[in-house]
């Protein structure tokens, strides 16, 4: 859906839209695509990337906000569909974080002997709780889905290794009312529609962004300008622009998909990696530093060796 196909849904322009945002296109989801098969493409196109298969798999991590159905949980299904009958298969929620939560979580998991080999995917149809009449909101997201496999190895405990290096995530709950969903399960029984406050939360995006990017960087005792390709979460241009000259990050080391996926939430960070490797950008043994922030307020950043 191009900017000119929702400028004939509300009261917007291409022109706003790029200038405000750098979006130009989103997807949306088709009748018979749910958060579910679009979570079952990813995680096989992940498995056959990596030379693995569904055997291999001993956790299925979701990270979504618009579940299939409030329970069971769409990792779970996911298993289902991928034919997994072991391990274990949880959804994460902490909105356009849950990669950066779900990537977290599968390392502690590894690291703590857990689980052998893990699918962390980013899954979500946001088309299906957005507002459809309020531009503020309804011209920013898309649906999409992207998966990682995260396996145990052996590494000598430098950033020298393959893999994930280092884990930051945070939350801070005072603000859990400047991005929501109106509904849910325990308070209207229904499913409710995307709010936000926009400006509030781009104030904080830009902040604690750079602040967690800084704090991981810091933590594995690098500089912003050893970071080969830095991919964030992609939810407004002038948010990526304004961190990376907080930190001093070069433009062109950041990886942008958001003019042709616009917010897919939990999916922005898989979907950049996804594009970034396939058009040879990120390179195997190359540093990358993935960072988010959304509803919550949670944010985080995950530095990892490709
Ligand atoms: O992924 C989780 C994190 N989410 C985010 O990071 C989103 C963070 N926020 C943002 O990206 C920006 O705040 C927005 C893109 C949502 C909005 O940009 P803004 O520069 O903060 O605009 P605004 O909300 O202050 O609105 C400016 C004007 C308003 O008109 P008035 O009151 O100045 O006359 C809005 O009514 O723009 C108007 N407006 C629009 N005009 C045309 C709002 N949405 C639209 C629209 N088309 N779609």
């Amino acid at each position: 859906m191009t900017n000119a196909d929702i400028s004939k849904i509300v009261d917007t322009t291409d022109e706003w839209i790029v200038e405000r945002t750098g979006i130009r296109a989103r997807h949306i989801a088709a009748e018979d695509e749910t958060t579910r098969t679009l979570a079952v493409q990813a995680a096989r196109n992940a498995l056959a990337h990596a030379g693995l298969t569904p055997a291999d798999i001993d956790l299925v991590i979701v990270a979504t906000s618009t579940p299939d159905s409030t329970f069971p949980a769409t990792a779970t299904q996911v298993q289902a569909d991928l034919g997994i009958a072991r391990g274990a298969a949880f959804d994460v929620q902490a909105v356009c974080s849950g990669f950066v939560y779900g990537l977290t979580i599968a390392d502690n998991f590894i690291r703590g002997g857990q689980s052998q080999c893990a699918l962390v995917i980013g899954s979500e149809t946001f088309s299906r709780i957005l507002d459809w009449n309020d531009r503020a909101t309804c011209v920013l997201f898309g649906d999409g889905a992207g998966a990682v496999v995260v396996r145990a190895g052996k590494g000598g405990g430098t950033n020298a290794d393959r893999g994930i290096l280092g884990c930051h995530i945070h939350s801070d709950g005072r603000y859990c009312d400047k991005l929501y969903v109106d509904g849910g399960p325990s308070t209207t029984k229904t499913v409710g529609h995307l709010r936000m406050e926009g400006r509030e939360v781009f104030k904080h995006a830009v902040i604690n962004i750079a602040a967690v990017m800084d704090e991981a960087i810091n933590k594995a005792g690098l500089t912003p300008m050893d970071i080969d390709w830095f991919v964030p979460h992609q939810a407004n241009r002038r948010i990526l622009e304004g961190t990376a000259k907080k930190l001093g990050v070069p433009e062109e080391r950041i990886v942008m998909t958001l003019d042709r996926h616009g917010n897919t939430s939990a999916a922005s960070i898989p979907l950049a990696f996804d594009a970034a490797v396939k058009d040879g950008r990120i390179k195997q043994g190359q540093l990358v530093l993935m960072e988010a922030m959304g509803g919550g307020f949670t944010w985080g950043a995950v530095l990892a060796r490709f």
